[in-house]
């Protein structure tokens, strides 16, 4: 008898979870100080999609992912973000961290003075680890061969590798990308893609803001683009790849 309530219980909870986006911005409101900028974004992706958010300079990408990451600026004033039924909106940064979103920044912030190695094992340090550094490093040739390496004396593209593969150092389960190939030279830009690429095929769900909107395309499978701080456009990625009007007008590619 117990053993049907069991089998019942557990249906159950797998057509409600199927039933609910894997993750989900509804309404977000967000101000740097009396500045409102992010005004009504909502959107959702499913478990292990690529999501490219676009939108042309100033219209508001960065904040949005600030907002969902939980950065203290700007500041969200209303709105929900939820992650498979966990309400980030009610968190500090560091616990939208430990909850799985781990945001790669335009910066990247590699730590002075510590190596590629210490920069990434310092990334497990706090709770909710994620892949062990031997999995990284077959995943980031370069990386491996520079382990002793101090980060901040790495090229570009190898600081960007090293970004990312701090963030999946961390437990996992929504990677935010701030303009991954910014600065970067085509043949790295490749590089990193392909890096991407794998990622994706181990199923983690990503957001990635790209001014190189056609590459974040080709890698995503849904498309949001943001103008003013709001959604003119949510579908898939190959409606926006296969519509000259919609790039011209929202990204002016
Ligand atoms: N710290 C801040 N204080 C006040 N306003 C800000 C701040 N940061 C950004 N803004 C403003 O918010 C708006 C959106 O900026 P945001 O950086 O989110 O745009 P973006 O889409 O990422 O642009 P880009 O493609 O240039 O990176 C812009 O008008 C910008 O000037
Ligand atoms: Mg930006």
């Amino acid at each position: 008898m117990e053993t049907s309530v069991d089998v019942d219980v557990s249906i159950a909870e797998r057509t409600t979870t199927s039933e609910q986006p894997y993750f989900a911005v509804e309404e977000l409101h967000a101000y740097y100080g009396e500045s409102y900028i992010v005004q009504g974004v909502t959107f959702d992706i499913r478990r292990g999609e690529i999501l490219a958010l676009l939108g042309r300079n100033g219209a508001g990408k960065t904040s949005t992912l600030r907002t969902i990451a939980r950065l203290d600026s700007p500041s969200l004033q209303a709105g929900q973000i939820w992650l498979e039924g966990a309400p980030i909106h009610t968190m500090k940064s560091f616990e939208a961290s430990r909850a799985g979103i781990q945001l790669v920044p335009e910066d990247r912030r590699i730590i002075q003075g510590l190596t590629v190695e210490e920069n990434l094992t310092l990334a497990q340090v706090a709770p909710g680890r994620g892949w062990e550094i031997e999995r990284i490093y077959s995943h980031f040739p370069r990386l491996a061969e520079r382990r002793r390496q101090e980060g901040v004396t790495l090229s570009g593209g190898e600081q960007q590798m090293l970004a990312i593969a701090r963030a999946l150092a961390r437990d996992i389960k929504l990677l935010l990308l701030d303009e991954p190939y910014e600065g970067l030279a085509p043949v790295i830009v490749n590089e990193i893609e392909k890096i991407l690429n794998e990622i994706k095929a181990h199923g983690i769900t990503t957001i990635i803001v790209e001014q190189n909107a056609i590459a974040a395309l080709r890698l995503a499978d849904r498309a949001v683009i943001l103008d003013t701080g709001t959604v003119a456009f949510a579908g898939t990625a190959k409606h926006v790849l296969e519509n000259a009007e919609l790039r011209q007008e929202y990204l002016a590619i």
